[in-house]
């Protein structure tokens, strides 16, 4: 999948100009992270990727086709997208209609569906919780019953919209897991994530938003080592990292270990 942006602008109806002008090329199948502060503009830019949001001036391509090309719908079987909140998400009264019901709505068939749901509700752990409403599963169980849904459909690319929100260290492994798994799968996985420490674990490249722009965009390593220009995004790397940056050692690193082997590396010269 390759997702193209060029130089697009998004105004909300209240003249709120959320995106001043991106552009930005994603493809492959290599997770990319995308952060920045409250108000970015992170959720206004993925919500472009599928056409739930229209460009206000210039364009998006799915695999080389304008996104006003087709509808939301159209689009949701090539790119699905796991709301923030999961109340704004879920409104069936049973988890197994929750999967099942994308999936029917595309034509998928039941053999299909079956064979997708017993992949989804393991890598979600929701096997046992199939039957239940969704209101009554605990906020990480919920948070896991919007992500199943939506590779119910199973999508060439999905985006999660802050995944790690009120995740326990349980919940954020759960979801490392499942990224790993879309990622074998040859899915592309987009994340918004304010936890650094998920991030710079499990991703390669981050691209980082402020005030509707992207304000960098590349290799974890290269984007928090540019340390004023993440002031300005109010983005502060994990806490090692910047132990790391304050001693003064060169290598950008993301572990102990790492550290401990840049600290060494240092005191030896
Ligand atoms: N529906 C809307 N109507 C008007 N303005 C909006 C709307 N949604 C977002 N905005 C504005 O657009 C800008 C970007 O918001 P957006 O939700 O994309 O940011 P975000 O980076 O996802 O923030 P957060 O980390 O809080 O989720 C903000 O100034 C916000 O107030
Ligand atoms: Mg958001």
């Amino acid at each position: 999948m390759r997702i193209e942006l060029k130089g697009m602008k998004h105004v909300y109806p209240t003249g709120d100009e959320a995106l001043k002008g991106v552009d930005l090329v994603i493809e492959g199948t290599e997770p990319v992270a995308v952060i920045g502060q409250n108000g970015a503009g992170k959720t206004t830019l993925v919500k472009h990727f599928n056409g739930i949001l229209r460009p206000t001036s210039g364009q998006v391509f799915i695999d080389g086709e304008d996104i006003n090309n087709r509808s939301t719908a159209q689009w949701s079987k090539e790119v699905g997208y796991v709301f923030q909140n999961p109340d704004d998400q879920l409104f069936l009264e049973t988890v197994r209609k929750e999967f099942e019901f994308g999936p029917k709505q595309i034509g998928m068939t039941q053999a299909e569906i079956d064979k997708q749901l017993e992949f989804v509700a393991d890598i979600c752990n929701l096997k046992d919780k199939l039957d239940m409403h969704p209101f009554d599963l605990t906020g990480t169980e919920k948070k896991f019953c919007t992500i199943g849904a939506i590779i119910m459909m199973n999508p060439k690319a999905i985006i999660f919209d802050e995944p790690t929100c009120g995740q326990d260290v349980e919940g954020n492994k759960r979801l490392c897991r499942i990224v790993e798994a879309l990622k074998e799968k040859g899915k592309l996985c987009i994340t918004i994530s304010h936890d650094m420490k998920f991030v710079t674990d499990n991703f390669k490249r981050a691209v980082v938003m402020c005030k509707g722009e992207v304000l960098l965009d590349g290799e974890i390593a290269e984007v928090f080592s540019k340390v004023e220009l993440l002031k300005k995004s109010f983005v502060s790397p994990p806490p090692i990292t910047r132990v790391a940056q304050g001693a003064g050692l060169e290598k950008t690193v993301f572990s102990t270990k790492a550290f401990m082997e840049a600290f060494e590396a240092k005191r030896r010269k």
